[in-house]
Formats: C-alpha cells, structure tokens, sequence
C-alpha cells in the first residue's frame, strides 16, 4: 500500500538514532543529494520527538534508534526499562507523534527477532502475514511489544532486520562479530545484507510503503558459510570452532531467536521499482568482494 507523498523531490529526512545503520542511510541519502537531518532526541521522550519533528517539518521520518545490548542481548535481561524505553516507548512514540502531525511516513528499523524455527523443523519459512510469538529474551520480547503496538499505524513501514552485514569493519556488522568469537553456532537463517537492502529501503520510504516487511535477502545463510567466504577473501588465517544451540544456551542469560523468514514480499515490491533484491549468497560474496578490494 502507498501512502501520501509519493515524490521523492524536495523530501526532508530526518533520521534517529545515530549507529551503525542510521549512517549507512545517512550516507546513501547525501550521495542521492537528499536533505537529511540526524537527531539527538531521545525518542522515549515526546516531547523531544514532537520539538524534533516541529523545528525540521520533515517529510520522511526513519527510526534507527533502539537497543540490542552490549556486548549482547543479555544485557536487556537486566536493563528491562532501558530496553523498553528504546524500543517499545520510543517507537511508539515516534509513529504516534507523527500520526498526529498529519500521518508523516515513517520507516522503522524493527526486528525478525520475533519469531523462532528450531532445528530440524521442516516448516516454511515465516511470512508477514504469519502471526509473530517469539517472547524468550526481553529483547524479543521488546520488539514483539513494539510490532504489536505500532503495527496498524497507517504511516507505519516497518521492516524486520536480522543479523544485519555490510561492507563496513564496524562492531555490529555481524561480519565482525563472528571473526571476534572463538567458537560459533553452526546454524543457518535468514540474515540482512545491508549492502543490497539498504538502497531498496530508501526506495520504499521515498515512495511512501507502508505495511510490514521481512528486511532479509532470500534463502539462508550459515556462519560457517560467513567464516568460510571471510577466510577466502579478508581473514586467510581465521580458525574456528563450532558448537551446538545446547552449548550456546548452555553459557547465555536468555535465549535467542532463530528464524528463517520469507522475502517474496520485500522482492516483489521492489521489483515493481526496478530494483533487485540479491540471493543471500550472492549479496554475501558482492559484500566480501567490497571488503577485499578495501584491503581492510
Ligand atoms: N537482529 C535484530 O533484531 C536487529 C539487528 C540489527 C539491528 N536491529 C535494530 O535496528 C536498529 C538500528 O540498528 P543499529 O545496528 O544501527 O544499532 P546501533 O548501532 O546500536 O545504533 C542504535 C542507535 O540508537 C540510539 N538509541 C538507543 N536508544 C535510544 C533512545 N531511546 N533514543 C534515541 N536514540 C537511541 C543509540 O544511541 P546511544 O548509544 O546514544 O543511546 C544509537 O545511536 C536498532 O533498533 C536495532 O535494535 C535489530
């Protein structure tokens, strides 16, 4: 569904948040020559929201701010009313607030994180329409709170990420955190190639698409198969050890997600703008090419 204000010309961006993929789209919008805004609001505040969205009148809002934990989701298991204010509190906020300021679009960065397949389970992989229920750590829980809250604003794009990469060394690159660990799951899912996504999600938020949409490339990928292609193309000297989920839960506070989701929709809507999403392996080679020919 498309909302109002379908022309890209003489649109304002205003970002929160100031991470890890708050600056891949900062930077993908000024090389388009977009007006772009970064904001210090807090967004559990309204206040703060409202003054933000009053001063800048922007006509495209993206919510990258929220918390995942560091060094990992645990930490929302003892941070449960941070983790609510950033992620349920503060979305909520956002989406309503520019509701009320006369239905401006909004694009959050939200979670996959909420639904949960487990090994050996032969089910298809989880579409949008498909109820989500995965409750296990507070972080889930969080982003589940904050999907139902926010789901039928009519301003509302909401896209689910799930261990994003990009061609960037940054600390959230999933990339760099499993060169970091000494020992990884051997798991496959879904996984969100900034890379190749992140332009489609530009295209998206200009044209004003709303709803609900899987933000992963199509198929699965392993990390295995990530440590495989890194030690081929940047890291000729990694070694690794796998082990079980069993092992993994065995040394974490919560559990954590593990999902495969459908793309077909995020692949068809683009397609309708010309724009290709990649195969997971395809988008993951295209991302170590990067970082190769960057020597990093
Ligand atoms: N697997 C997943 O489910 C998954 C994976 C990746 C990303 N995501 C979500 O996608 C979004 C962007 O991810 P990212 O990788 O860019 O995260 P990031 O690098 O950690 O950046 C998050 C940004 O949000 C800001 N922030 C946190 N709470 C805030 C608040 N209450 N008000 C204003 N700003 C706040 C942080 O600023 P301060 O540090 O100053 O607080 C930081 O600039 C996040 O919400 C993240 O949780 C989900």
């Amino acid at each position: 569904m498309a909302a109002t204000n379908g022309s890209s010309q003489g649109q304002v961006f205003l970002i929160f948040g100031n991470g890890f993929i708050a600056n891949q789209i900062k930077d993908l919008l000024l090389q388009e020559g977009k007006k772009v805004i970064m904001s210090r609001a807090r967004i559990e505040s309204r206040e703060q929201v409202l003054s933000e969205l009053t001063k800048h009148t922007p006509t495209r809002v993206i919510n990258c701010a929220g918390v995942r934990g560091t060094p990992n989701a645990d930490w929302c298991e003892d941070h449960k009313i941070e983790t609510v204010r950033s992620n349920v509190l503060g979305p909520l906020n956002v989406v309503d607030v520019c509701h009320e300021l006369g239905n401006i679009h909004v694009t959050h960065l939200g979670s996959a994180c909420i639904y949960n397949t487990l090994p050996g389970d032969e089910r298809p992989p989880w579409k949008e329409t498909d109820e989500p229920f995965f409750q296990g750590s507070w972080y889930n829980r969080s982003r589940l709170l904050s999907e139902l809250s926010i789901r039928h604003y009519p301003n509302l794009l909401l896209l689910r990420v799930r261990l994003p990469i990009a061609a960037v060394m940054h600390k959230d690159n999933h990339i760099t955190r499993l060169l970091g660990f000494r020992k990884i799951i051997d798991l496959t899912g879904s996984g969100t190639v900034l890379t190749n996504l992140l332009p489609g999600a530009i295209i998206l938020s200009e044209h004003g698409e709303t709803g609900i949409y899987n933000f992963v490339n199509p198929g699965e990928i392993s990390n295995v198969e990530i440590m495989e292609l890194a030690k081929q193309y940047i890291r000729p000297e990694q070694e690794w050890d796998t082990f079980t989920l069993d092992e993994m839960l065995a040394i974490l506070k919560a559990p954590r997600a593990h999902c495969v989701l459908d793309a077909t929709k995020l692949q068809d809507k683009l397609r309708e703008y010309g724009y290709a999403v990649k195969d997971q392996r395809e988008a993951l080679e295209e991302v170590f090419q990067i970082l190769a020919a960057k020597g990093v």
